[in-house]
């Protein structure tokens, strides 16, 4: 009965085991075989009640050691174990995901809209011409016989600015004048942009929302409706990208004579609700641009004449894409912007 020894032995024969020990259920059978209720460390503990008092403390001291020696190496153990177990996990995972795609952003549809519409009007001749936001009451209302105290003025509820007679332009008509002024006939070119009003905003309704005017004026009174009427069925039918049948239905623009609403026939067979059940769609305003306007550009409407047109962007990218809210183009809902 040597107890030294013992503990001596005992030691080394953890020792060796540790050495040994590959996985983590080898460690665990270590752990219990030395520390477990009538475990090895347990069995030592049995000298305390053999030995004499003045042992009893140094055989306490170098039991105790012992025991937190063993605790301490199966803790060490267990946590180098539980480390390489959980970057086995990460590297599983890395692994066997499938890669999170990113998004790096996209075109709004607005500008890929424009790019699109730009591209289908060149084809038949029409050039893309850039014109401004901020326009005079002239060019937005006067040039186009909208006169002040008129009340064709209340078509277009306008945003002023703070200078006399500067607005942010209600319609791109607004651009029609100045335009003929610098530019001799023949014309064929379309505008594309923003335009502002002064209204309260609903599903159909925004301050600001684009449009694409476009004009054609030639000599010779060559222009005729029935070009209008081809161009609008043209121009539909590429950007729908389905035969398009058009409707030209009589109505008043103060700048147009004969003036039209333009009406795309809907694709269902009489009633859905994108044509409130009348089976045509109302797309865009167009009409025989009036001699007033040609006047005012200084040509002659004895030699010129020609049409134009204006269509809401939104409205077709609407009924295109099922949209049921303007509002949401401007949102910037990250879910409204990927989801066309
Ligand atoms: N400018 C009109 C608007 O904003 C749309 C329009 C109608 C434009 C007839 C035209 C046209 O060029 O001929 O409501």
């Amino acid at each position: 009965m040597n107890w030294e020894e013992d503990i001596k032995k005992t030691k080394i024969e953890f020792e060796e085991k540790l050495k040994k020990i590959k996985t983590k259920e080898e460690l665990d059978n270590v752990a219990l075989e030395f520390l477990k209720r009538k475990g090895k460390i347990a069995q030592l503990k049995n000298y305390f009640n053999l030995l004499k008092d003045e042992e009893k403390k140094i055989f306490g001291i170098k039991f105790n050691e012992l025991k937190n020696y063993i605790e301490k190496e199966i803790e060490r153990l267990n946590e180098s174990f539980k480390e390489t177990l959980d970057s086995k996990k990460f590297y599983n995972l890395i692994l066997s995901w499938p890669g999170k795609k990113q998004y790096i952003g996209s075109v709004h549809i607005l500008n890929r809209a424009k790019k699109e519409i730009i591209k289908i009007f060149n084809e038949i001749g029409f050039s893309a011409i850039d014109s401004p936001e901020i326009v005079n009451e002239y060019e937005n209302f006067d040039s186009l016989r909208i006169p002040k105290y008129h009340p064709a003025r209340d078509l277009w509820s306008t945003l002023w600015t703070t200078k006399k007679n500067i607005l942010l332009r209600t319609h791109t008509s607004a651009f029609q004048v100045p335009y003929l002024l610098k530019n001799l006939p023949p014309i064929r070119a379309i505008f594309i942009g923003k335009v502002y009003r002064y209204e309260a905003t609903d599903r159909r309704h925004e301050i600001q929302f684009n449009q694409i005017e476009g004009l054609y004026i030639d000599k010779e009174n060559k222009v005729t409706i029935s070009q209008l009427k081809w161009v609008f069925e043209y121009f539909f039918s590429r950007f729908f990208e389905r035969k398009a049948n058009v409707r030209l239905r009589p109505s008043y623009f103060p700048f147009v004579e004969p003036g039209f609403e333009v009406d795309l026939k809907c694709i269902c067979k009489r009633g859905c609700n994108i044509c409130s059940n009348t089976g045509f769609i109302e797309i865009a305003g167009a009409g025989r641009v009036h001699p007033y306007v040609l006047k005012q550009a200084k040509l002659d409407p004895r030699f010129y004449n020609g049409f134009a047109f204006g269509c809401g962007l939104e409205r077709i990218l609407m009924i295109k894409y099922n949209i049921p809210d303007i509002r949401y183009f401007l949102s910037g809902d990250l879910r409204f912007i990927k989801s066309i």
